[in-house]
């Protein structure tokens, strides 16, 4: 199919998704078909935010802005707030891509997800560089580092929900060194760990209202709490910063997942963010995908169990994070095959290919894992899903 095609289909399935068609319920009264409903409107009894990652570019196709609008209460922008993004040239802040994002959530009403204040990738080439050659010492860093995170959090003060200030700072089981996680990464090596408790005092200095989160990838689930786990290592660590009086007020679990793995049930998942929140902290799943090694040539009889598996681990993280009341955001890493960062990504030698990683597929028609968000959403509440708890700040 063309892309031309696509995007009236596309348009005609936003119709379809967004409509209003009622079917008559056995008690007299009349429900609205899930399959009817927004992913948004389901989740407004739980109070719990669906996002979305925003591609900026892709906001120019009026098919991707549609869904973008309608099916999500919640965005986060992919890479347009990202240091390389913001500050390209040392000293000059260019804010053109995240504003015209900012503003496509304001005029829909959408919370903001702030990506990401401190993290290794996609920093920009005067920093790194600077630092190579030795013109940028660690005083100096330190003190930019400060200024990066004030400057950007002041920008954007009272517009932004949570803001993922620290992101993948510690190792994961195959990369650490010594037998144990630890930290990693340029801040690390440059600052030492106490980076961490630093780049949240200053977020925190720069907007007292913003949720202030830790975020990462494989904390998915508690494993066997030793020195090779992940999650308990990232549990400790939070742990410690609520001790010291670190405004941490959440933790992201990014949930970027394949099939080729077996994964985990609702049971674990909620078990992991109830971890967290038993520490006073607020959760959220911030970066959700499943993505597929995809077959030489796929034909129904080998995508079908697929996009079943894909749909089982969509729905898993939903109704663990619908069973942990301090789980306060569902946040897809983008909601279409055809924009996925899965698509031009490799994920190493002997891996092949993995794509296929998002809801609906590259027409924006629903795959299963859409349906089983619906599902989830729609049939569940009172007693075991209760309303979100609200998280508050902590100074
Ligand atoms: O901006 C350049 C553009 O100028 C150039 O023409 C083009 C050519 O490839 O590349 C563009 O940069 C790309 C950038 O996305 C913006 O589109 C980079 O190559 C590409 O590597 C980069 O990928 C992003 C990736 O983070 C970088 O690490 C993905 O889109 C983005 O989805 C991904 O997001 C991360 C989260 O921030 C953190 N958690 C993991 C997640 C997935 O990797």
């Amino acid at each position: 199919m063309g892309r031309r095609t696509a995007v009236v289909t596309g348009l005609v399935a936003v119709a379809v998704l967004a409509g209003g068609s009622a079917v008559p319920a056995s008690a007299g009264r009349t429900v609205r078909d899930p399959q009817q409903q927004t992913l948004r409107g389901l989740a407004e009894r739980h109070h719990l935010a669906v996002g979305t990652a925003i591609d900026v570019a892709a906001l120019d196709d009026p098919a991707y802005r549609q869904v973008a609008a309608t099916q999500f209460s919640s965005v986060t922008a992919e890479n347009v707030m990202k240091w390389e993004t913001l500050e390209p040239v040392r000293g000059r802040y260019d804010w053109a891509a995240a504003e015209e994002f900012m503003a496509f959530a304001e005029a829909n009403d959408q919370l903001v997800r702030g990506h990401v204040l401190v993290w290794n990738n996609q920093l920009p080439s005067w920093l790194t560089e600077g630092v190579a050659d030795g013109s940028i010492d660690t005083a100096e860093l330190r003190e930019i580092l400060h200024r990066h995170i004030t400057t950007v959090v002041q920008h954007f003060r009272g517009r932004i929900w949570q803001w993922d200030v620290v992101n993948e700072a510690v190792t994961d089981s195959w990369d650490s060194t010594g037998g144990a996680i630890g930290y990693k990464g340029f801040w690390y090596q440059h600052l030492g760990a106490g980076y961490v408790a630093d780049a949240f005092r200053w977020a925190r200095a720069a907007d007292p209202k913003a949720l202030l989160f830790y975020n990462d990838y494989n904390i998915d689930a508690f494993g066997d709490r030793g020195p090779l786990d992940k999650t308990a290592f990232v549990h400790r660590m939070v742990k410690d910063l609520r001790a010291r009086h670190v405004p941490i007020d959440g933790v992201g679990s990014q949930a970027h997942l394949s099939t080729r793995y077996g994964n985990y049930s609702a049971f674990q998942i909620k078990e992991m963010l109830d971890g967290f929140a038993q520490l006073g902290v607020a959760t959220a799943l911030t970066e959700v995908d499943v993505r597929n090694q995809l077959p030489d040539n796929p034909t129904g009889d080998t995508l079908n169990p697929l996009l079943q598996a894909q749909a089982y681990n969509y729905s898993a993280l939903m109704q663990g994070c619908l069973a942990s009341r301090h789980c306060l955001s569902y946040t897809v890493w983008g909601f279409d095959d055809a924009h996925s960062w899965t698509n031009t990504w490799d994920f190493g030698s002997g891996v092949g290919k993995e794509a296929m990683a998002a809801v609906l597929d590259e027409d924006y028609q629903p795959k299963p894992a859409f349906r089983a968000l619906q599902a989830d959403l729609a049939w569940s509440g009172p007693p075991m899903v209760l309303p979100r708890v609200p998280q508050r700040p902590i100074r």
